[in-house]
């Protein structure tokens, strides 16, 4: 196939505009030399409903047509606006063309870009590094950190709260130490109220739950809650009696003088992992037994039936729920209770070595974050006699967080 009328009809002279940058309706760079695939496009060959495309760097990818049909960024295809998708492939007439390579009039392609004239008479044309960052079978490059289990020797990244709200890459090393390491400090901050709220705001909505949008956490005459006492609070994760717990905490310390108040971390992922080694049969329990959690007082009584251990598909842990005063009644039969009660000390044994542990005292101005899901907190309890005790906390959705890395990354 050759280049036909349809391209000059659709844009005049195709040698004067080729070069421009086309359009891919999409906020990510895929440009060339914006962090974008240096390689141009080297050839184009269509077979068997497929165009199969070659790079300079030797990357080869075969494209269906329909694909490239429905990947199409034109503003008719894509809303100029809210570059949504508006192109309804499933409603195509060409629909049963693409069957077969009639659906193509014909392609015409240069080091950075191909254009497509399809049967109907529509032109498609596409950014040649958009392309190759999306090759079928090739895993679309994410800039997310991966999840990575604390070493022995793991300390928490501190950011200074003036690099977190300046211009420079603050914000951005935070996001990436939390996302990577499920724990990061933020030091220096102003001891005013609510900065945790506009923290939180500055990257997405708070996720509310049955104490609200944000908390205090300071001894109150009559609690609802653990936290809300001077109590000790041994290792857990917030909330694990939802179905699904917030994803990421925030706790901001405003006043910090009372004595004992101690925070303390560990990495559930990397303590899964080490259950599994030494005690299989109790990682086995403790991720395969449901078993009840449960949070009531006047207004709520919120209860699921989850494991401990959550596993993904290929068998990793996604999700620990570990919170030993909202747990609920255990009811297994009377084997499976034995059964679970050894494997669940198992995993309190290995949380308590102190080589899984991060132990420090959050300074007024410091603000703690952490994945909820993964790592666990606690604090030692704290004598409110001897001065006071004021965190402020709230909850972010993963979502907003992992947005918020890629909105920087632009
Ligand atoms: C909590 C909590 C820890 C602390 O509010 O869920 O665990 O340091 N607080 O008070
Ligand atoms: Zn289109
Ligand atoms: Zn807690």
């Amino acid at each position: 196939m050759s280049s036909g009328n349809a391209f000059n009809d659709a844009w005049g002279d195709p040698q004067n505009q080729k070069q421009a940058p086309i359009d891919m309706a999409e906020l990510r760079h895929y440009r060339q030399g914006r962090g974008a695939p240096a390689a141009t496009l080297d050839s184009a060959t269509l077979q068997a409903r497929r165009l199969t495309l070659t790079w300079s760097d030797s990357r080869t990818g075969q494209f269906p047509l329909m694909w490239l049909r429905d990947h199409c960024a034109c503003d008719q295809c894509r809303h100029p606006m809210t570059r949504e998708r508006l192109y309804k492939l499933l409603d195509d007439p060409l629909w049963e063309r693409f069957a077969s390579d009639d659906a193509l009039e014909s392609f015409e392609f240069d080091a950075h870009s191909l254009t497509l004239a399809w049967r109907d008479g529509h032109v498609s044309r596409f950014d040649a590094g958009w392309l190759y960052q999306r090759c079928p079978g090739q895993e679309l490059a994410t800039l997310l950190p991966t999840a990575t289990p604390w070493a022995e020797t793991f300390t928490p990244d501190h950011i200074v709260h003036a690099d977190f709200v300046g211009e420079g890459d603050g914000r951005s090393r935070w996001v990436r130490a939390l996302l990577r390491d499920g724990l990061v400090m933020l030091d220096q901050g102003p001891c005013e109220l609510e900065e945790v709220s506009r923290i939180a705001e500055s990257i997405g909505p708070m996720r509310s739950t049955n104490f609200g949008g944000r908390f205090d956490v300071r001894s109150v005459p009559n609690p609802n809650n653990a936290a809300y006492t001077a109590i000790g609070l041994e290792l857990h994760t917030d909330l694990p009696n939802w179905r699904q717990p917030p994803d990421i905490q925030l706790l901001y310390c405003l006043e910090n003088d009372a004595e004992g108040g101690e925070s303390s971390f560990a990495d559930g992922f990397a303590v899964a992992e080490i259950l599994r080694a030494e005690n299989p049969d109790a990682f086995r329990v403790l991720s395969e037994t449901l078993i009840d959690f449960r949070f009531q007082d006047d207004g709520h009584d919120i209860a699921v039936r989850e494991p401990v251990i959550d596993l993904d598909e290929a068998g990793r842990p996604r999700e620990i729920r570990f919170n030993n005063w909202i747990r609920d009644t255990l009811s297994l039969s009377a084997d499976q209770i034995e059964a679970w009660y050894d494997a669940y000390r198992a995993f309190w044994q290995i949380l308590r070595r102190p080589e899984q542990r991060v132990e420090l005292t959050l300074e007024p101005g410091q603000m703690v974050a952490f994945d909820n899901r993964r790592v666990l907190h606690g604090r030692n309890a704290f004598d409110p006699n001897t001065g006071k005790r004021h965190l402020q906390g709230t909850y972010l959705d993963l979502d907003m967080l992992q947005s918020h890395l890629r909105v920087l990354s632009r």
